[in-house]
């Protein structure tokens, strides 16, 4: 699925379940510290994910840390971005270059719990919201989310600071299953494309910031 919708990076995605530490670097095993069962598989498969995907693009295995806001530390000459929801987990990387920034986010096609949306939306996002478009989601507060959540993973290497869910809004493209975000705030980014997928019980939303 991941494949599909990248243009320029490459993807890897499992749906396995399966994590020990030997598909770990020390190193990275240390930064993870003491941490629950689930959170373990998930920052493990996505290593694993990542590590195949850098693969492809010739880069020899290596840690993959993370920095003092959560983000992945990529190696030199590397973009990429890490997701993981129940059941499915996915990384995707692009040589910077062809790329400036990424951003994936995997998120289960179910209805958001109560009052999210209504948090996570700026009064521009309610236009396609509340419009009778089949965006081919459950939810489209689902996709609204999951958009966002790639903005940020995407914006954030360019930016280097936080950006709030009220700091952007989308205007969707049902038929073509992309998004344009709007970022309301000052900063080195007001636009960027995004694109997504449905398949499997599972939405993903892409960004490929051209570099
Ligand atoms: C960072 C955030 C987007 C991650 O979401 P999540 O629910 O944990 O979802 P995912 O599992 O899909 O993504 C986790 C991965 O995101 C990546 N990530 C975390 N912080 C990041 C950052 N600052 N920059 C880039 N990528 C980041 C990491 O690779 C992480 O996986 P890892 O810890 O195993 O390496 C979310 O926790 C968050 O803070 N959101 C608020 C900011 C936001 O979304 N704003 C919307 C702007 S319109």
């Amino acid at each position: 699925m991941l494949n599909d919708i990248l243009t320029t990076g490459v993807g890897v995605e499992t749906r396995n379940t399966e994590a020990d530490d030997s598909l770990l670097w020390p190193a990275e095993r240390d930064s993870l510290g003491d941490v629950v069962e689930g959170r373990f598989r998930s920052y493990v498969l996505g290593r694993r994910c990542a590590r195949l995907a850098l693969g492809q693009l010739g880069v020899e295995p290596q840690p993959i840390l993370t920095g003092d806001q959560r983000q992945p530390l990529w190696p030199s000459g590397v973009v990429g971005s890490i997701t993981h929801t129940a059941g499915y987990v996915a990384a995707a990387v692009a040589r910077l270059g062809d790329l400036r920034s990424m951003g994936i986010d995997a998120e289960p096609d179910l209805p958001m719990p109560p009052g999210v949306v209504q948090r996570i939306s700026r009064p521009e996002d309610a236009t396609w919201l509340s419009s009778d478009a089949d965006f081919g989601v459950t939810d489209p507060g689902r996709l609204l989310f999951s958009a966002k959540e790639a903005i940020y993973k995407a914006w954030f290497p360019v930016a280097e600071r936080w950006l709030g869910f009220r700091d952007a809004f989308l205007e969707i493209d049902a038929c073509a299953h992309t998004f344009l975000a709007h970022i309301t705030v000052d900063g080195p980014l007001s636009t960027l494309d995004g694109r997504y997928r449905v398949s499997d019980g599972i939405v993903i939303c892409t960004i490929e910031l051209a570099a």
